[in-house]
């Protein structure tokens, strides 16, 4: 099963993502996480994509292009995938049905989560992350059992650096403004499906999986 998870920042892509691991059994692909892995090991990708990142702006194409094209061919993906955070941009998403096809494979799913801006701050200002194991918690929807230590791996939760108020509310500009198109860009390709993002975890869990289910 192939599918995207669409949607602004904070609108719970990477939360959802990992339950949908656990649930199918494929990789969830997130170039956030992939940049920054690579800003943490201070490789030329890595100090290029910081410039962006910190701004809250977009990492160039070509970058984030090439790194799915390499990920998509790994064996892990043979079975299926989660994009959490690509496609970005319209280039992005036709570079990605270039690949696809290449591969004699298709989406089967793009989900759009929608969540309204006030909603979205309140989630990336208390979001902690471990830094050992990804994993997502926030101080008041979805707290640690232990103050600042991980549930699974006990690592150290930490706040990202994108998450502060200001570079927050350009990441939701550059949403509106270069992601959102491809919206009617996957509706129209027929694979679209809308999700009303407010609820709890669990909620929005049920919505995706009852459309993957019918
Ligand atoms: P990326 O890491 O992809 O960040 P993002 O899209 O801004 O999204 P987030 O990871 O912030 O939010 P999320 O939707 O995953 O929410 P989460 O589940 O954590 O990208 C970062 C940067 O990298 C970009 O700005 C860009 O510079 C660069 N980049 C990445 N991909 C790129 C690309 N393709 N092209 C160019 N540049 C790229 O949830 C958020 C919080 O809410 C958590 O605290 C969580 O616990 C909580 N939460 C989740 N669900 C709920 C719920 N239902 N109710 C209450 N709280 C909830
Ligand atoms: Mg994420």
């Amino acid at each position: 099963m192939n599918l995207i998870l669409l949607g602004p920042p904070g609108c719970g892509k990477g939360t959802q993502a990992k339950i949908l691991i656990d649930t199918y059994h494929i990789p969830q692909i997130s170039t956030g996480d992939i940049l920054r892995e690579a800003i943490k090991k201070e490789s030329p990708l890595g100090i290029e994509a910081k410039t962006h990142m910190d701004q809250g702006s977009l990492v160039p194409d070509h970058l984030v292009i090439k790194i799915i094209e390499e990920r998509l061919k790994q064996t892990d993906c043979n079975r299926g995938f989660i994009l959490d955070g690509f496609p970005r941009t319209v280039a992005q998403a036709e570079a990605l049905d270039t690949t696809l096809s290449e591969m004699g494979s298709k989406l089967e799913y793009v989900f759009s989560i929608e969540v309204d801006d006030e909603e979205l701050i309140r989630r990336l200002t208390g979001r902690r992350v471990c830094r050992k194991c990804g994993e997502s918690y926030h101080i008041e929807f979805n707290p640690p059992r232990q103050d600042g230590l991980c549930d699974s791996c006990q690592g150290e939760l930490y706040q990202r650096d994108d998450d502060k108020e200001e570079t927050i509310r350009n990441r939701l500009k550059v949403y509106q403004d270069q992601t959102s198109p491809l919206i009617s860009f996957y509706q129209r390709k027929d694979v679209l499906h809308s999700i009303d993002g407010i609820g709890s975890i669990e909620e929005i869990k049920k919505r995706l999986l009852n459309i993957i289910n019918t």
